[in-house]
């Protein structure tokens, strides 16, 4: 494990899977949350905020949580028969003949394989937060009880997501998640959790003595059975053996007593503590002690924000589990669909970790955990699956909320190229993901309504009034370029002049031939602002690489992300959750 002083955070973009085996040392990880899809069977999609696209257009498939049983579960389900973990293979084995070949058992196989994985990266003091929802957690909780076994769970949290759900027939509103939180070894893991303050009803109820330390209750100072010596000897006339009693001391007076001297027997304790006031003897001399009011009452497992309590609260003003609100903030949403709240994850890490350890998060969306970790001084490792997600991270998380971070500084990006290599092998190997990794880093919006739209991969918004979006199209080729193609998208930019202005882009991996640079220059340029700009640019993956971008009247790098409606695919797996 590397020192905090050469310890860089890092980003990967890939199926967390390769990652975690092949970049993750085994026992490295203080804490992972993971919040994977959930087997909602939707795909979930996001809206990019620029006037002048029509939905369409503007809309992007984050990522899909649809599931087939297909040839990667059936290999997944034959590499778990391998695994040395025999409760989880006799687990599956069970789930196979109840669940069989479903689109449920294609997940559970999924999410079986990777968390056993992270089972091997957590190190023997870790702790890991699985949150999920109903639909798949009763499956998860036996798939983490036979990887983390039933001594080492801790808790079921219920986090309450959203305010409510009207339109509902036959249930009831589904307004929670379910968050299983397990240990990996039963002692050693830390865990402090936070305290939500009492109601002012419950002081008013419970505390109603007052002095000059504040409030306070009357309580037992004794224990009972008798014991032998000066716990069970009589003090200032009054015997507790009588009574069947001891003296019993609770630690939160004994932290009282620090500052009067080591090694006190119990009468010399009870002595200062009746000389400072801390005890009190009733009409018939009966000792009890002031138990004083404390902070309030350390997290229980139901996390739910509630709305009209500000006030109801000691010493705050705020509303009940206030800082776990579902995510509400315009200022914080980000748009990236299932983006939870950062107060979440801070309220998660710091109960469960310290300053400077490792948090994992192997199913980073827009970034989150990275965002609470960063704020909070731990090192944190993301990875997802999509470019799309660790572009928004970099950008929208990291480059915008802590100004001063680096790329390459203080945290690193693997599995996005960095070398005409890199880019070469991600255009081989996923042309799709060349695509969307070109297009952000010329803070592109996809276009992924091909069909209609022939010729557009892309589009880069710019106002060259500085108020109206406009949109140069842009097309990607990872691969063999062929004569006609920037003809093509001189044609493109043409038949969509009234929002492109003649605007395109033409990015490629492989170097145009000169005629192709002929044929941009032939598409001729335009003068705004007094600036002049080629309308048809060709941009090579060297230069992108090297930090060039398109040459635009005011890009528009601030473009925004909104939740869009998620599309409902399945419909197969409902017949069998009813
Ligand atoms: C529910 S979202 C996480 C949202 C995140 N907690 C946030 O607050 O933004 C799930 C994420 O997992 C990613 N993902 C799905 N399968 C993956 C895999 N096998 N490896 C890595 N990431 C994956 C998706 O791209 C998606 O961004």
């Amino acid at each position: 494990m590397p020192t905090s002083d050469e310890w860089k955070n890092k980003l990967y973009c890939g199926d967390n899977l390769d990652v975690m085996r092949q970049h993750i040392s085994d026992e490295s990880i203080d804490l992972i949350y993971l919040d994977p899809p959930f087997k909602s069977d939707l795909d979930y999609n996001v809206l990019y905020r620029a006037d002048g696209l029509s939905p369409d257009e503007a809309k992007w498939t984050a990522f899909k949580d649809t599931w087939f049983w297909d040839e990667a579960a059936e290999r997944t389900l034959a590499e778990l028969q391998d695994i040395p973990n025999p409760k989880l293979v006799g687990l599956l084995n069970a789930l196979n003949v109840s669940l069989e070949r479903t689109p449920m058992f294609a997940y559970i196989v999924n999410m079986a394989i990777r968390l056993q994985e992270m089972h091997k990266k957590l190190k023997p003091t870790g702790s890991i937060y699985l949150h999920c929802d109903p639909n798949a957690s009763h499956y998860l909780k036996m798939i983490m009880d036979s990887i983390f076994s039933p001594l080492n769970f801790r808790s079921e949290i219920v986090w309450r997501r959203s305010a409510s759900h009207n339109k509902l027939s036959r249930k009831y509103g589904p307004i929670h998640d379910t968050i299983l939180f397990y240990s990996k070894s039963t002692s050693g893991a830390y865990f402090k959790p936070g305290r939500t303050p009492y109601t002012n009803s419950y002081v008013d109820k419970n505390f109603t003595h007052k002095d000059k330390r504040g409030r306070y209750r009357l309580n037992e100072i004794t224990g009972s059975g008798v014991r032998a010596g000066e716990s069970g000897a009589a003090w200032r006339g009054y015997d507790p053996t009588a009574r069947g009693r001891h003296w019993a001391i609770p630690d939160s007076l004994k932290e009282l007593l620090l500052d009067h001297g080591a090694r006190m027997s119990t009468h010399e304790m009870l002595d200062v503590l009746a000389d400072i006031g801390e005890i009190d003897f009733s009409s018939s001399g009966r000792p009890t002690y002031k138990q004083r009011m404390g902070k309030g009452i350390p997290y229980q497992d139901i996390w739910a924000y509630q709305p009209g309590t500000a006030g109801l609260l000691q010493g705050s003003n705020e509303a009940f589990d206030h800082d776990v609100k579902w995510l509400d903030s315009e200022d914080e949403k980000l748009g990236y669909p299932t983006q939870k709240p950062l107060g979440l994850l801070k309220r998660i890490i710091l109960s469960s970790s310290k300053t400077s350890e490792l948090i994992l998060d192997p199913f980073a969306g827009c970034g989150t955990t990275v965002a609470a970790a960063q704020s909070l001084d731990r090192h944190w490792i993301g990875i997802d699956i999509s470019p799309f997600a660790i572009q928004l991270i970099r950008k929208q998380r990291l480059e915008k909320t802590f100004s001063g971070l680096e790329v390459g500084l203080d945290y690193t990006i693997d599995g996005l190229p960095t070398t005409m290599d890199g880019a070469r092998l991600l255009a081989d190997q996923d042309k799709k993901a060349f695509e969307i990794w070109a297009v952000s880093q010329i803070d592109g919006i996809p276009n992924e309504k091909k069909g209609a739209d022939r010729g557009v991969d892309a589009r880069v918004p710019f106002k060259p009034d500085g108020k109206t979006s406009k949109f140069a199209v842009v097309s990607v080729k990872g691969g063999k370029l062929k004569a006609d193609d920037i003809r093509a998208l001189i044609s493109v930019a043409k038949r969509e002049e009234t929002s492109s202005l003649g605007f395109g882009i033409f990015v490629t991996l492989n170097n145009p031939t000169p005629k192709m640079r002929a044929d941009a220059a032939s598409a001729g340029v335009t003068t705004i602002n007094r600036q002049v700009y080629q309308l048809v640019q060709i941009l090579t993956v060297e230069d992108i690489l090297s930090g060039r971008s398109p040459r635009l009247p005011l890009v528009d790098k601030l473009v925004g992300y909104r939740k869009a409606p998620m599309e409902e695919v399945g419909k197969q797996e409902e017949q069998f959750l009813e």
